[in-house]
């Protein structure tokens, strides 16, 4: 909904002192932010609550604060062992071995990887924030926060929300940027890239010090890594196209629109750097990277040069090919995204009751 159509739907008066009450109130989180932390929100960031943000806009800023406090979890994990640990995103030790590992995909994995984690609790952070501003309740997983960490070398020994030990990566993301005629939003479905990340269980970190050996055994968890790094980032580039098509406040609006276009960025860099991943077999489980750039894969669907979004149909088969984002469409969007996030295993050995909170937000989401 537009400004106008919005002040036009309740009194011209009602929609500006609305306007100069949320200004305030978010001036006073500013002040508090830059005090004593988020944490010291003003009271009264609970009690002016900002009726122009909708319960359906809450319902959606929330979902997504949820899902980046995901994103931060799995990226401090990948961080802790294969990234730069300093002041921006500390807790780890770094792992050498699979540092290099992951460096075989891009000489600046580490700084990308570290890059990346920075951003996604920028996201949770400010979601949380703007969430308490508009007089809405934060999204706090920290009682989910029961999974174990790796034992490798490198990582601390924390509470994690994600698993990133027995992953099932969906690598179809790859054909579908190359698809040029077909559009999951048409239903439209696309083979893997790495079939074998579809049907198994695989680590994407080091489990141990015991999984730094053999070799083509870390190659391949560093390579289940760089696709899974562009799962999770097409993934999130996707979300936010899907869910801003629903919001009603424009600064809502602003909100996930400044936000998705970086997680497409961050895709970006995934798509390039996993395309480096060397092709090989894990003698320990089988698990077969293949090349991609050779037969029976290559030529237009699967070359690891074509990482611009190959124009398709949207909206209707009917008009000119578009390269554009894909999926975008908006019906039920929340709900399979948690979905998807379930089926790749990322929360192995959760509890019922994370589930069903996740299922909640992604309801809640879907009913704006
Ligand atoms: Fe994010
Ligand atoms: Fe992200």
């Amino acid at each position: 909904m537009d400004p106008q159509s919005m002040c036009a739907s309740s009194a011209a008066t009602a929609c500006a002192s609305t306007t100069s009450r949320r200004s305030f109130l978010l001036r006073s989180v500013a002040v508090g932010a830059a005090g004593t932390g988020l944490l010291a929100m003003p009271a009264t960031a609970a009690t002016l609550a900002d009726p122009s943000v909708s319960s359906g806009d809450v319902a959606i800023l929330r979902l997504l604060s949820a899902l980046e406090i995901i994103e931060a979890d799995l990226w401090q994990q990948y961080n802790e062992l294969g990234g730069i640990q300093d002041h921006e995103v500390p807790g780890g030790s770094g792992n050498k071995p699979y540092t290099e590992a992951l460096q075989v995909l891009d000489e600046e994995m580490d700084q990308y990887i570290h890059d990346n984690t920075d951003d996604e609790y920028s996201h949770f952070r400010f979601l949380n924030a703007y969430l308490a501003a508009s007089g809405a309740d934060p999204v706090d997983l920290d009682k989910f926060r029961t999974l174990p960490s790796s034992k490798a070398t490198g990582a601390a020994q924390v509470g994690r929300l994600t698993n990133l030990m027995q992953l099932t990566v969906d690598t179809t993301w790859w054909t579908r940027y190359r698809a040029a005629r077909k559009n999951p939003d048409f239903g439209d479905t696309f083979p893997p890239a790495i079939p074998d990340l579809a049907k198994g269980q695989f680590p994407a970190i080091p489990r141990s010090d015991d999984d730094l050996a053999p070799d083509k055994h870390l190659q391949a968890i560093a390579n289940t890594a760089g696709f899974h790094f562009g799962t999770i980032e097409q993934g999130g580039t996707s979300i936010y196209m899907q869910l801003a098509q629903r919001v009603r406040n424009p600064e809502v609006l602003r909100v996930l629109l400044s936000i998705g276009p970086t997680e497409a960025m961050h895709f970006q860099i995934w798509h390039d750097t996993a395309g480096n991943a060397p092709p090989l077999t894990d003698p320990t489980n089988g698990l077969t990277f293949p090349d991609l750039n050779a037969k029976p894969f290559g030529g237009e669907r699967y070359e690891t040069s074509l990482i611009m979004p190959e124009p398709t149909s949207f909206l209707t088969r009917q008009l000119p090919a578009c390269s554009v984002v894909r999926p975008t469409e908006t019906r039920g969007a929340a709900m399979a995204a948690v979905s998807s996030l379930v089926a790749s295993n990322l929360f192995a050995g959760q509890s019922e009751s994370f589930f069903s909170f996740m299922r909640d937000l992604a309801r809640s989401a879907d009913a704006a």
